[in-house]
Order: structure tokens, then C-alpha cells, then sequence
């Protein structure tokens, strides 16, 4: 798929399709534009009823002119970005279905619209491009070329950058889908450890170091091996560099939750729906969607991934409720629900990423239920140690389209995890569930600049949707990009 810029007359560039973004007044909208063309657009335009609000899309085939069909997206009433954007999702949704294989896209506001749109309409193409079938004839329908206007040649340069940087993130962004929707007996933690090792085949900036069972026992990540003690798929532990700044850069850390099936382990989930925890893997898998878009878009910073991938199966070797274990850190761990896997595996990942004496630590994980009752499918949970961290991530994510919101780390709810038997327990109780959890966490992050997204409601759609998102690929890389401005 190819994007460019160009400040050429949208109206003569010989294309399948126009996108045309419109609040309504083609009047004004298309005042530079020859006056018959104008009057018969607006004649069209008035025949298919369209008004520019928000969610409005009219189709009008044009076969006698050098733009086969024009497409009319209402924007108007988009009041806050979210909006906006969810507006752009749709058209290009659209523009995929319409099999057009060149697109101009016009929005009416390109004298003021801003350049993080250009990257928003390139990375939500992918998005909409996105194909997943287990069958080898099927003939995908992706737009081969997209053409961005801009109004003036002093646009072109930059929008271009835009447009690259989207597509970098949709690019990433589909990768961590397709991870995502593959089964749990293919996508095996040793899967994901072949995926990381030929993702950095032959990228000069991008290592990529696999820690099997031995090593992290030499390691005594006692936590992390506890989950996979039942399963016969032997543990990972992926360890990513991607160097695009200075070598001695600190670099930003991110530890992302690969338990490629959790079926609660001992403590086992009840079956209805437990297809869905194949997704549990899906906070790795944005590790390495992000890591696919930095080869991509080459920002200028340092990256470590980290990903303990595992499988949580219940067996005669499993870990059994009650049992107690030492974790890297050297604290000590009262399981008493083996279903709370994820803490136990991060926890000691969190340990590890110490040693790279980084400039902040974000984890990524499908962590817990209670998240998904509380934000719903709309927003990750963000939980943080440090205000500043947490600020940049909120604001990546909402100029990005993935919406995080924050909950509170006090220690008032620390105190539930306290075990009669252990340093503490791997619950804390009914209540707060996601807090607990990101305070199990933050025992684990007391000197480091941290910050834990739960992404159990954002990861994956349910129901006639089902199927991972890709999020939150588009945060990360957006809090990435703004770093390194
Ligand atoms: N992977 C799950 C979290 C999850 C559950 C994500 C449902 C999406 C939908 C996690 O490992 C888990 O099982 N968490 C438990 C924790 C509990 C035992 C304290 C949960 O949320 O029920
Ligand atoms: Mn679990
Ligand atoms: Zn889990």
C-alpha cells in the first residue's frame, strides 16, 4: 500500500474513488473548483440527501469523469477528537469495502486540519485492510494507493511524514492482531519467541534475545516459571533491543503479558467463553506490533521489549492454590488463586527490566476481569507511580484514538493483599480488582518511573466482532513518537 501527499486538483487526479470529508456546505467547500462540476456534485449531493453530520455516508458514481465515484463523509457535530476520528474509521472502513484500488482522500478542512489526522486516515486504512482466514484463496480487498490533498506544496513534506508514521502504526498495529487471532496451539509461547527472532532477522537495529526455562531459572524468576509449571509448552522469556538513538540513551521498557492460553490453571475458569482467553497474550503481542512499527518508522529512541510468554494449564506439575513461591525480587508469594497468573509473570519481568537502568517502564497486560466492568471495551485502565508518565500516556493515547483512563494506586488498597503466609498474597479480594493487581505490581517498580495498562476490555471484541483490536499499539507509539520530539 502506498501513500502520498500531493497538492494537485483532487478533481483531475484519475482515481477510483474520492473520499470526500464534509461538514455539509459543498457550496463553500468546494469554492476553488470549476463551476459545473461544482453545480453537478452539489445537484448529486442534495439527490442522495446528504447533510455533513457526523456519521453520514453517501455513495455517488461519477463514470464519466477522471474520479469513478465520490464518496461523501459527513464530519459535521464531530465534537471532540474521539469523534472525529471514530468519522474516519468509518470512511475508510467504506473505501476498503468499496474495493476502490486508488484513493484520493479530500478532507474540506485541509486548510486547518491537523497533521496527526494524515496519520490517523493512513494507519486506520490498515486497520480497515486487515484480513484474518485460515484459507488461501481468498482474494483480499486493499487499496493499492492512497492520495492525500493538501491545499499548498509546503504541506506536502510534511503530511508525507504523517502519512508514513500512520502507516507504521497500522502496519504494527494489524501484526499484533493477526497475533492475536491465531489459535492458542499454534501461537505457543516458542510461536511467539520464532515471530520476535525473524522480526529482527536482518534489521541492523533491532536484536532480539530468547531466555528459555534454564535461564530464567539461573535467574530465579521463581514467579514467572510457578505459572508455567503445569503446561507442556516450555516457557519464553523474549527480550527485544531496538537502538534508533544515542547508545547511551536510557530507553523506555516495555513488558508486554504473553500467557498464550489461560485456562485459570488449577483454579480453573469455567468453560463457557474460555475460547476468548487465547487473547491472553495480547499485551505481548503489542510489544511486538510496536517493535514491527519502529523498523518501520526508525523513531529516534531507544526501545526494549519484554515479553515472559507461558501457557496456564492446570496438571499434576501445576502450581496448586496455597502454594508459596520466591519471586526474582526475592519476595515471597502466597498463590492462593492460580487464575491470577499474569501478576506472577510480570512481576518478575518488572524485577529484570531494572538492569537496563531505563527511562521508564510501561507494562501492557490482559490483567483482569474487573477492568473489563469497569471501562467496558471504550478504555484501558492506567495505573501509574509517577504523574508525569501517566500524563503523556493519557494524552498519547486520546491524540491517538485508543483512550486509556486512570485509576488510583494508594496504599489503602495495597493492604488487601496481605497473606498470612507470604509477603503477600496474589489477590486482593473482591473489591478493586484491577487496582490490587497494579499494586501487586507497583511492589515491584518501587524505584523505577512506571506505568501498568490493563487492557482486558481493549485487546479484543466479543460476539459477532469477535477478534483482537490491536490496541494499544497506537498509544505506545504515539507516547514513543512525542518522546523524541
Ligand atoms: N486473563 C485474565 C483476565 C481477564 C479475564 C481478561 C476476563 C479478560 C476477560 C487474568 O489472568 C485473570 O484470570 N484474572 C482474574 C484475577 C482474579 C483471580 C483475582 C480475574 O480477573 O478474574
Ligand atoms: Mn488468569
Ligand atoms: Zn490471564
Amino acid at each position: 500500500m502506498k501513500f502520498t501527499s500531493s497538492a494537485a486538483s483532487p478533481f483531475k487526479i484519475k482515481s477510483d474513488c474520492i473520499i470526500f470529508i464534509s461538514k455539509g456546505n459543498l457550496e463553500c467547500e468546494l469554492k476553488n473548483l470549476d463551476e459545473a462540476l461544482r453545480d453537478q456534485l452539489i445537484t448529486l449531493s442534495k439527490v442522495t440527501n446528504f447533510n455533513g453530520k457526523k456519521g453520514s455516508l453517501k455513495q455517488i458514481y461519477t463514470p464519466t469523469m477522471a474520479f469513478k465515484q465520490i464518496l461523501l463523509v459527513g464530519i459535521d457535530g464531530a465534537t471532540d477528537k474521539q469523534k472525529e476520528i471514530d468519522v474516519i474509521e468509518s470512511a475508510a472502513e467504506q473505501c476498503v469495502r468499496v474495493g476502490a484500488n486508488k484513493i484520493v482522500w479530500l478532507d474540506c478542512r485541509r486548510e486547518s486540519a491537523p497533521l496527526w489526522i494524515a496519520s490517523i486516515v493512513a494507519q486506520k486504512i490498515f486497520q480497515a485492510s486487515y484480513n484474518f482466514e485460515y484459507s488461501n484463496n481468498n482474494e483480499s480487498k486493499v487499496a493499492c494507493e492512497v492520495i492525500y490533498c493538501v491545499k499548498n506544496q509546503s504541506g506536502i513534506a510534511p503530511v508525507q511524514s504523517a502519512l508514513n508514521f500512520g502507516a507504521a502504526v497500522g502496519t504494527g498495529l494489524n501484526v499484533a492482531k493477526k497475533l492475536g487471532d491465531l489459535p492458542a496451539n499454534i501461537c505457543t509461547p516458542s510461536y511467539l519467541a520464532e515471530f520476535a527472532q525473524t522480526l529482527a532477522q536482518g534489521v541492523p537495529f533491532l536484536r532480539s534475545t530468547i531466555l528459555n526455562a534454564n535461564d530464567m531459572e539461573l535467574l530465579k524468576m521463581g514467579a514467572l516459571l510457578s505459572v508455567s509449571a503445569g503446561s507442556v509448552e516450555p516457557p519464553k522469556f523474549i527480550e527485544m533491543h531496538y537502538q534508533g538513538g544515542n547508545q547511551k540513551e536510557p530507553p523506555v521498557v516495555l513488558v508486554g503479558k504473553a500467557v498464550t492460553f489461560d485456562s485459570g490453571g488449577i483454579s480453573l475458569k469455567p468453560s463457557s467463553g474460555m475460547d476468548e482467553m487465547k487473547f491472553d497474550m495480547c499485551g505481548g503481542a503489542s510489544v511486538l506490533g510496536v517493535m514491527q512499527a519502529l523498523i518501520l518508522s526508525r523513531l529516534k529512541l531507544n526501545v526494549i521489549g519484554l515479553i515472559p510468554a507461558v501457557e496456564n494449564m492446570p496438571s499434576g506439575s501445576a502450581t496448586k492454590p496455597g502454594d508459596v513461591i520466591t519471586s526474582m525480587s526475592g519476595q515471597t508469594i502466597e498463590v492462593l488463586n492460580t487464575d491470577a497468573e499474569g501478576r506472577l509473570i510480570l512481576c518478575d519481568s518488572l524485577t529484570y527490566s531494572a538492569k537496563f537502568k531505563p527511562a521508564a517502564v510501561v507494562d501492557i497486560a490482559t490483567l483482569t476481569g474487573a477492568c473489563v466492568m469497569a471501562l467496558g471495551k471504550h478504555a484501558s485502565g492506567l495505573l501509574s507511580n509517577d504523574e508525569e508518565l501517566a500524563n503523556e500516556l493519557l494524552t498519547s493515547g486520546t491524540e491517538a484514538g485508543d483512550r486509556a483512563w486512570r485509576l488510583p494506586l494508594w496504599d489503602d488498597y495495597d493492604k488487601q493483599l496481605k497473606s498470612n503466609f507470604a509477603d503477600m498474597g496474589n489477590i486482593g479480594g473482591r473489591e478493586a480488582g484491577t487496582i490490587t493487581a497494579a499494586c501487586f505490581l507497583a511492589r515491584y517498580t518501587k524505584n523505577i518511573r512506571w506505568a501498568h495498562l490493563d487492557i482486558a476490555g481493549t485487546a479484543w471484541l466479543s460476539g459477532a466482532k469477535k477478534g483482537a483490536t490491536g490496541r494499544p499499539v497506537p498509544l505506545l507509539m504515539n507516547y514513543l513518537r512525542r518522546l523524541t520530539l
